[in-house]
């Protein structure tokens, strides 16, 4: 089937033909802040933060979001922006067959992300609705257990998946825009709620003295450098083609650097913030043991338990808490689906509903692996989550800053205000010589983990 009527490489055409734009331009900042802000900012960050050192990981992690974080977020938006294409088609487009398997990698990644963000995202739609019903349970861990896997897991898989597709397939302003424009400022509002609420609570203070402390011995260490370069693709959704594809969607006239910055800063401050409501709740209750031992604990069984014993504002918070889980984890649902749409649309000239509802149904399937065995959660995390993220993102700055037909300096000048434009020397330098080195160094960590992984899995069984 026809493309949405091709733009050559570097045509002004302000027109992308059949092909469906953001309504306004906060429908597309809210779209991508929404895609970016998820269970990552929430769930991920709060450990990984208390391990590596608070407040020096903060610096750490400040330092990658800038560096790194921003110019390849600009490497997606510019070619997303340049070809109006999702990113099979965007990479054949700008570099030719050769650039096809990079594409497919984003799609691979979108789809086995989704099928087990669709099952976490399951958990906290099943607590908040349990808060709500019964009240948080008195025996976290085991409940947890009870939850995580199993019937209950597949149940709320599916509704998960349904009410993504149900949105994804309705379009990008009905569908995306409109829930974005919805729920990012309802989420914003809950978290900043919930801090200021955190703020009276006792041992508050010792909350956030860990969380802020810097322990400056953690400034350099390696570990700490590599887990907060790999968290910042993971929170700012990059490296699989997600702010790619919601860029195809964008008129000539935006300004992507500036679009970059906000977006980069919500998504940061979103995660600061949780951060400023998770830490006081822990230490409001001496749990604090609890929270660097596994990753799902902190969230998943110690914040349940902490609810609990806080007993009537307790369970209010905690249904407010997990209700803005949920509806992170929705808004970045819906981008790893759209990737995965948009890309069968542009390929085989698919209906937009038919695509959408059939991909979904197929993520959904093999999301039941990950709904009955927590060891294939972890694993497919590991494989996708981490590894296919930095493997593309590896891929993208090298593409970008070396192979594009088109300069991408020229697509990112365009719609850029007087003061931006100065600065895209330095962001192409950063793309071409520190991103690819930077990058590899984490994908050899990455490598190895995902070896291990597998290694445990098979073992283990
Ligand atoms: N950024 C999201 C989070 O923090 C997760 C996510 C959504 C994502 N879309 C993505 C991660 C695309 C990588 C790529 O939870």
């Amino acid at each position: 089937m026809d493309q949405p009527s091709p733009s050559l490489p570097g045509d002004d055409r302000p027109s992308t033909g059949s092909r469906e734009l953001w309504g306004t331009r906060w429908g597309f900042v809210l779209a991508a802040v929404g895609s970016a802000v998820g269970l990552g900012n929430m769930w991920r960050f709060s450990y990984i933060a208390a391990e590596g050192g608070g407040a020096a990981f903060l610096m750490v992690y400040i330092v990658m979001v800038a560096l790194i974080g921003i110019p390849l977020m600009l490497c997606e938006l510019a070619v997303g922006r340049n070809t109006h294409l999702s990113p099979i088609g965007a990479l054949r487009r700008l570099g030719g067959r050769g650039w096809v398997p990079l594409g497919f990698l984003f799609v691979a990644a979108g789809f086995l992300i989704l099928s087990y963000y669709s099952v976490i995202a399951g958990w906290t739609f099943r607590y908040a609705l349990e808060g709500i019903v019964f009240g948080f349970p008195s025996d976290p861990g085991a409940h947890f257990e009870g939850l995580a896997s199993g019937g209950t897991a597949i149940g709320f898989h599916l509704v998960f998946m349904v009410l993504t597709i149900g949105i994804v397939m309705v379009g990008i302003q009905k569908g995306i825009e409109r829930a974005a424009l919805i729920l990012m400022p309802t989420l914003f509002l809950i978290v900043l709620g919930l801090a200021i609420w955190a703020m009276t609570l006792e041992g508050a203070a010792e909350g956030y003295a860990f969380y802020l402390r810097p322990d400056v011995g953690e400034l350099m260490n390696p570990t700490v450098i590599r887990q907060a370069a790999a968290q910042a693709f993971f929170s700012l959704s990059l490296g699989m083609g997600a702010m790619l594809t919601y860029a195809s969607y964008l008129s000539r006239d935006t300004d992507l650097n500036e679009e970059a910055v906000t977006i980069s800063f919500a998504d940061f401050m979103v995660a600061f913030v949780a951060g400023m409501v998770v830490f006081p709740v822990i230490f409001a209750l001496g749990l604090q043991d609890a929270v660097s031992e596994s990753t799902v604990g902190a969230l998943f069984i110690s914040l349940p338990g902490a609810f609990q014993e806080m007993g009537g504002v307790g369970r209010f918070v905690g249904i407010l808490f997990f209700v803005a889980l949920a509806v992170g984890a929705i808004t970045s649902a819906l981008s790893l689906l759209e990737v995965v749409t948009s890309s069968i649309i542009d390929e085989f000239g698919f209906l937009r509903r038919n695509a959408a509802v059939a991909m979904g149904v197929l993520i959904a399937l093999f999301g039941l692996l990950s709904a009955v065995s927590l060891d294939v959660l972890g694993l497919v995390d590991q494989v996708a989550g981490d590894l296919f993220l930095v493997l593309g993102a590896l891929g993208l700055s090298i593409f970008v800053g070396w192979f594009m037909k088109v300069n991408p300096a020229t697509e990112l000048a365009r719609g850029a205000r007087p003061g931006l434009v100065r600065v895209i020397p330095a962001v192409l330098f950063l793309v071409r010589f520190v991103l690819p080195p930077v990058i590899a160094v984490v994908l050899l960590f990455s490598i190895r983990d995902a070896w291990d992984a597998f290694g445990a899995f098979f073992a283990g069984g």
